[in-house]
């Protein structure tokens, strides 16, 4: 199959896999108008993929989106009814898992043409979860294709989606576009916010960051982004406001990886509300969802006429088709 795009996709990870943004965005743009405009590229080629964890959005977007690239799809739930894996090489396998990834993963490759992984950070071991160990795993072992669905640090069709979000809502040609943390009750992986600083980095807006202090995401994701530790200030004429909560990313103290360094109930004043959104420039909000209301947002403002949350969700199918065309493309 010829490949008609600047460069030869065939694992999707970061920005930089998709090349020229612009020209995705345009690509993304003409599959909206027509989404099984490529329905034949699919045909005989099957989809494999791989949830570790749960996914609402994910799972159906990558779905339709195969589908309407001709695809066919298969959807292994690893933790419910395959055999537990075990992802580390070295260990004695007298626990639960009765099986190693390292035979799963030709086993999988053989039954398909591109794999979707979602494999979250376990939060435990820094230097495990951004090597990317799951995934690079599978590019390693399986011989094909793979692409994010959620790994251990970064979440390219959301960040994808977002963009295509906000290039369809913007009102000039340069927004401002801030990421906030807000709060919660968990520990929340960094893999939205990587991913959101890192193609916003490479997107034409001005991007601001805002948290408490000790939630500065890793600077292989932030680059140079502005960080402004009050939210208030960060709000200031924003015309998109991207919440998320995130847990320590452990850059400067690596032994508070993973954790909530304060309880949450005295930071509800992070809480996305109609106080902060206030002093936007009548800012659009966004949100990759799930969502907890009235933790990370309230219900005025997600239910606002300025939400996007919906239409942010829909994206994730356009995103997901430009990928999965690409690395159909680059298939010989
Ligand atoms: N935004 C997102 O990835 O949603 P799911 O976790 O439901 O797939």
């Amino acid at each position: 199959m010829h490949n008609h795009n600047d460069i030869d996709m065939k694992n999707f990870l970061y920005a930089k896999d998709l090349g020229d943004l612009r020209k995705a965005l345009d690509e993304a743009m003409e599959i909206k108008k027509d989404r099984f405009k490529y329905v034949e590229l699919g045909k005989n080629k099957t989809a494999l993929l791989v949830f570790f964890n749960n996914s609402l959005r994910t799972r159906l977007s990558t779905q339709k989106a195969a589908l309407n690239l001709g695809m066919n799809v298969i959807v292994l739930d690893v933790n419910a009814g395959a055999w537990k894996l075990e992802t580390e090489r070295g260990v004695i396998m007298d626990g639960d898992k009765s099986e190693h990834l390292l035979e799963a993963i030709p086993v999988m490759a053989s039954y398909c043409d591109v794999i979707g992984i979602r494999s979250f950070a376990g939060l435990t071991d820094r230097e495990y979860d951004y090597a990317e160990t799951v995934y690079n795993q599978f590019v390693k072992y399986s011989g094909k294709p793979v692409f994010a669905m959620e790994t251990a640090t970064v979440h390219p069709l959301q960040a994808f989606a977002d963009l295509i979000t906000i290039e369809e809502h913007k009102t000039v040609k340069r927004p401002k576009v801030v990421l906030t943390w807000a709060p919660h009750p968990r520990c929340l992986p960094q893999a939205v916010p990587n991913s959101f600083a890192e193609w916003m980095n490479e997107a034409d807006v001005d991007f601001v960051i805002t948290h408490p202090k000790g939630y500065e995401l890793d600077p292989m994701f932030a680059g140079d982004a502005k960080v402004e530790y009050d939210q208030m200030k960060a709000f200031e004429g924003a015309d998109f406001i991207y919440a998320k909560n995130w847990s320590c990313p452990g850059v400067t103290e690596p032994d508070k990886y993973g954790k909530i360094l304060e309880d949450y109930h005295n930071l509800l004043d992070w809480t996305v509300s109609e106080r902060q959104m206030a002093v936007t420039n009548n800012g659009k909000f966004m949100h990759c969802l799930p969502v907890r209301r009235n933790m990370i947002v309230t219900d005025d403002v997600i239910e606002s006429k300025n939400s996007l949350v919906i239409p942010e969700a829909a994206n994730r199918e356009i995103s997901a088709t430009v990928v999965l065309k690409r690395i159909l493309e680059g298939i010989k």
